[in-house]
């Protein structure tokens, strides 16, 4: 791939899988020179409906060597490709985050010794975002790699190895529980108030938010609320014979856990049957064998197809600042 300006070339990485012969991630790499931030632009504007397919059908995406260092450099990248943008403040993320710019976002407060397990972004709400980007402005001094996890790969091992857990996701769905704080609570991988939530100043504004996404709720007394989802997918079909693990089960299951929150209590089947811890644990252990850590430098920015590949975050030592911004599901 070429622009006016600058070279781009597939690179290899450490820790590189392959599925059905692709790459995962696939990795591009901005050969070194004096690249100006108008090139890339450039480079994007020309090249982002073969990015787009690439994403999907690799599910992600790492862009190295670009000349990337601020939350700006970030925006305008992320902005070049046109698509629209999915706004924190109105998703139903449980994640405290702080704006940058009107995209960019810092990806998870959450303290470094905190894992975040592998998820599909949002899955546990009826809104989500398509796509994913994420941009490394400065890595930890150790670990903190963003896991990667094909999902489509993941579906089809469960599939195999327990077809009856993978038939009670497709027919039943999943409910998720979540209690939520009245103020956030940034300690927590799960922090966000109600109110930040559902962008509700009271009760009464947060009840007819959750009426209308057709969640039930029950108000505890230290302020907190309960809430449950409605009947969701724990399976989507991406395309014709692609199906993905689509759902927040892992991370519910295994990470769901604050001062306010039982992960055992966090999710069940959409009839309100329990899950099998050890079924859980298998689909944990099976997703972290197919997971590649993104093995972050400056500059970096990963594409990811929600749809197609979970992520997390490792726990780390020293500052890390990992950007994110979300693409709002086609119009
Ligand atoms: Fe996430």
């Amino acid at each position: 791939m070429s622009g006016r300006l600058i070279e781009v070339a597939s690179a290899a990485v450490d820790g590189q899988q392959s599925h059905d012969e692709k790459p995962f991630p696939l990795v591009l790499e901005c050969c070194p020179g004096n690249v100006e931030q108008n090139s890339v632009h450039q480079w994007i504007r020309e090249s982002r409906s073969d990015l787009d397919l690439k994403s999907r059908e690799y599910g992600a995406i790492l862009f190295r060597g670009f000349p990337l260092a601020t939350d700006r450099d970030f925006d305008r990248f992320v902005t070049s490709f046109d698509y629209p943008n999915f706004p924190y403040q109105e998703s139903l993320s449980n994640a405290v985050r702080v704006n940058r710019t009107e995209r960019v976002f810092t990806a998870n407060e959450a303290p470094p010794h905190v894992t975040i397990c592998l998820h599909h972004e949002m899955a546990q709400t009826p809104i989500y975002p398509s796509r994913l980007f994420f941009f490394c402005e400065q890595p930890a001094e150790r670990g903190g790699a963003t896991p990667l996890c094909r999902s489509d790969i993941l579906f089809e091992r469960l599939k195999l190895e327990f077809p009856e857990f993978i038939a009670d996701c497709e027919t039943k769905g999943l409910l998720y529980t979540n209690v939520m704080p009245a103020e956030n609570d940034p300690t927590s991988g799960m922090g966000r108030s109600w109110q930040s939530t559902f962008r509700a100043k009271t009760c009464q504004a947060a009840e007819e938010r959750l009426q209308g996404l057709g969640y039930s709720w029950e108000w505890l007394p230290n302020g907190c609320l309960r809430s449950t989802t409605p009947v969701l997918p724990a399976v989507l079909a991406v395309e014709p014979g692609r199906k993905t693990f689509f759902n927040q089960l892992i991370a519910a299951f295994h990470g769901w856990k604050d001062s306010r929150n039982d992960p055992t209590k966090a999710i069940t089947f959409g009839d309100g049957s329990p899950l099998n811890s050890q079924s859980m644990d298998e689909v944990a252990r099976i997703a972290e064998e197919l997971t590649f850590d993104i093995p972050w430098q400056a500059g970096d920015v990963a594409l990811v197809d929600n749809r197609v590949v979970m992520h997390g975050r490792r726990t780390f030592n020293g500052t890390r600042k990992v950007l994110a911004s979300l693409v709002a599901m086609d119009a």
